[in-house]
């Protein structure tokens, strides 16, 4: 399936088009670093990986090394001292963190890794009891998610195999329609404890009608959490307006927060200060003003900080307040509408291109229906060996997700018209046509 031929601009996409659309739009990229080209014929990669690891902000490395400098001119005087004092630091975080998700200040904290807040999040919101027990996620969920769920069943002594319900979309499609699951949960309802889905699924990057699927979930009975690893930064949400019970999600994403960077969460006001509510605690789960009682005893604040168990990693905070302050000067719903146009155009493209190839774009075709990522499937071939050729023959970067998923993801901040067609030039080079 793979020809030997780089480097030659495929016929039928228009490359001037494309850079025209870049000097009528030209986007954020000024303020992000992008990395070199690999391969091919430009100097700076197409990089539509954004949803695996974002890109650094120009601005992150000044504002770490000054966190860094206060560290070093006070010691631990910084924890009050320095001109973000240590102390409060998450504190920064929480306004635009908030924004961002459409949550109340009070709602939103940011902490931990994903996989374990999500834990943190089920200790107190996976509460099986009688025959109320099952967990409900999509059958491509992320593995660390059905990881998560499968030990956390064990944990409260059931079956995970019965425990954990996989919803799969019907057989001949890619992505589960809304009423699979709010079937299901209509049908089933009274036997699941707790929803937790992908907002945005990691391998179709199908957006899921999250306020549907709450309200659904929750007049069932259960408890509806979200993993916004994916649509976070990628599409706006307002969890509190849709009652959704508690979400929590990654910085490295479309956050831009660096690798491995610290987490996000949310939990809706109405389970605040609730006393039956189990959570494990630590010293940073007691109010800020008690901390330093040094009492045997929590007073936790009826607010979401009492999810916090340490004291949080400053230096890693850092990278996450720069890209929030970010997100907040540019503005979601301008990213979003970025975003739809910078997707469509790379579907456009991909149109084109896959018409005559074994490829398939199998993310839904309705802009409501997804974030700016659009996967395509491989008919033959590997999707591994595929990214590899576009990576070092074309200075593409994307993700290949086993067997046979690739994802690009044209990221509006950073990504522009120029990538999208680098990507279709790179595929129509690299993936030979096929008659049909
Ligand atoms: C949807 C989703 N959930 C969970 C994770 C795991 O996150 P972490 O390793 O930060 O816990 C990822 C990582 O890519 C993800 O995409």
């Amino acid at each position: 399936m793979v020809n030997g031929q780089a480097d030659q601009a495929a016929p039928g996409l228009d490359e001037a088009e494309a850079l025209r659309l870049d000097a009528a739009e030209p986007g954020h990229r000024h303020l992000f670093h992008v990395p070199p080209a690999d391969g091919g014929r430009y100097p700076e990669s197409a990089y539509l990986a954004g949803n695996s690891l974002g890109l650094q902000p120009r601005a992150t490395r000044d504002e770490l090394l000054a966190d860094l400098d206060a560290w070093s001119r006070l010691g631990v005087e910084g924890h009050l001292a320095a001109e973000r004092p240590w102390l409060p630091y998450h504190e920064l975080l929480t306004a635009p963190a908030a924004r961002l998700v459409g949550a109340l200040p009070t709602e939103t904290v940011v902490m931990n890794s994903l996989t374990v807040n999500l834990h943190l999040l089920m200790v107190s919101f996976y509460r099986p009891e009688g025959e109320r027990t099952r967990i409900v996620i999509e059958d491509t969920a992320f593995p660390s998610d059905s990881y998560a769920v499968r030990s956390q069943a064990r944990f409260h002594g059931l079956d995970p195999d019965a425990t954990v319900v996989r919803l799969a979309p019907r057989p001949g499609e890619d992505t589960l329609r809304t009423e699979d699951v709010t079937g299901y949960l209509a049908a089933e309802g009274h036997t699941v404890a707790l929803v937790l889905l992908g907002g945005v699924n990691y391998l179709t990057g199908e957006l899921m009608d999250i306020p549907a699927i709450t309200a659904a979930g929750r007049a069932a009975g259960a408890v509806v959490g979200w993993d916004l690893a994916h649509a976070a930064g990628n599409v706006p949400l307002s969890l509190h307006d849709w009652d959704v019970d508690f979400a929590a999600w990654c910085s490295y994403k479309y956050l831009n927060s660096g690798p491995g960077a610290l987490a996000g969460v949310f939990v809706h006001e109405r389970h605040h200060g609730n006393p039956t509510l189990p959570r494990f605690e630590g010293w940073w789960s007691t109010a800020a003003d008690t901390r330093f009682e040094m009492t045997p005893v929590s007073r936790p604040p009826a607010t979401v900080e009492a999810w916090q168990i340490s004291n949080p990693p400053i230096f890693a905070m850092g990278p996450v307040r720069t890209s929030l302050e970010l997100f907040d000067s540019v503005g979601m719903s301008a990213l979003r509408a970025r975003s739809l146009r910078l997707t469509g155009y790379l579907e456009r493209l991909l149109d084109e291109v896959t018409a005559n190839r074994p490829l398939t774009v199998i993310t839904p075709r309705e802009p409501r229906r997804r974030g700016c990522q659009l996967s395509v499937r491989l008919g033959e071939g590997s999707a591994a060996e595929l990214t590899t050729r576009l990576r070092h023959e074309h200075g593409v970067i994307a993700d290949a997700r086993e067997p046979d998923v690739i994802r690009f993801a044209p990221v509006p901040l950073y990504s522009t018209y120029h990538d999208c067609w680098r990507v279709a030039d790179a595929l129509a080079a690299t993936v030979s046509e096929v008659s049909r």
